[in-house]
């Protein structure tokens, strides 16, 4: 389950509703998911997609989604650096960022207009919706896997957008959750 911590309010919020209800304020839609039958973090790309089949069909309807897929991330993928060093600077997207996990951890930073940044660290079974034109930026932790569920208007839309606004150069990319 996620856990968000405020680095500026040393303030760290574990619960779930809370959790939920703090990151609705600024924009950022939270859930858990339970799959329909028991799905191994393994199996394919359709069998997970099947297995989400009811909140997939739920959330495209709401955001005007049309196309799903199952994005795999590990050591091995090649260029990996490279791929994380895209997303590790803060940016924007004209498309919503809509990422279930399945399997691995990673730590999304919000920078919301009016509100501190906030660290929220998500794992298998996390749900999270970043509206496009919120500004983010993305880290794997260091176990450096995560497999996800992707939602998407328009895939062509989900390309990064930096500010160089060097915000991010003031948080360590760091996670803090059960296995670190
Ligand atoms: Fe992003």
């Amino acid at each position: 389950m996620a856990l968000v911590r405020i680095p500026e309010q040393n303030r760290t919020i574990v619960d779930r509703d809370a959790v939920a209800d703090l990151l609705a304020t600024v924009g950022i839609q939270y859930e858990v998911w339970t799959p329909e039958h028991p799905t191994s973090p393994d199996a394919p790309a359709e069998e997970i997609l099947k297995a989400y089949s009811e909140e997939i069909e739920r959330l495209k309807q709401s955001g005007g989604y049309v196309t799903a897929d199952v994005i795999n991330v590990n050591a091995q993928t090649p260029n990996l650096d490279a791929m994380l060093a895209k997303f590790s600077r803060e940016h924007w997207h004209d498309e919503d960022e809509v990422r279930f996990i399945i399997h691995g951890r990673g730590l999304f930073h919000i920078h919301p207009k009016d509100a501190p940044v906030m660290a929220i660290e998500v794992e298998a079974g996390d749900l999270i919706r970043v509206p496009r034109g919120t500004l983010h930026w993305f880290d794997l932790c260091s176990d450096r896997q995560i497999r996800a569920i992707r939602l998407f208007q328009d895939p062509a839309g989900w390309t990064p957008r930096y500010t160089d606004s060097g915000v991010d150069s003031r948080f360590q990319p760091v996670c803090f959750g059960a296995n670190v």
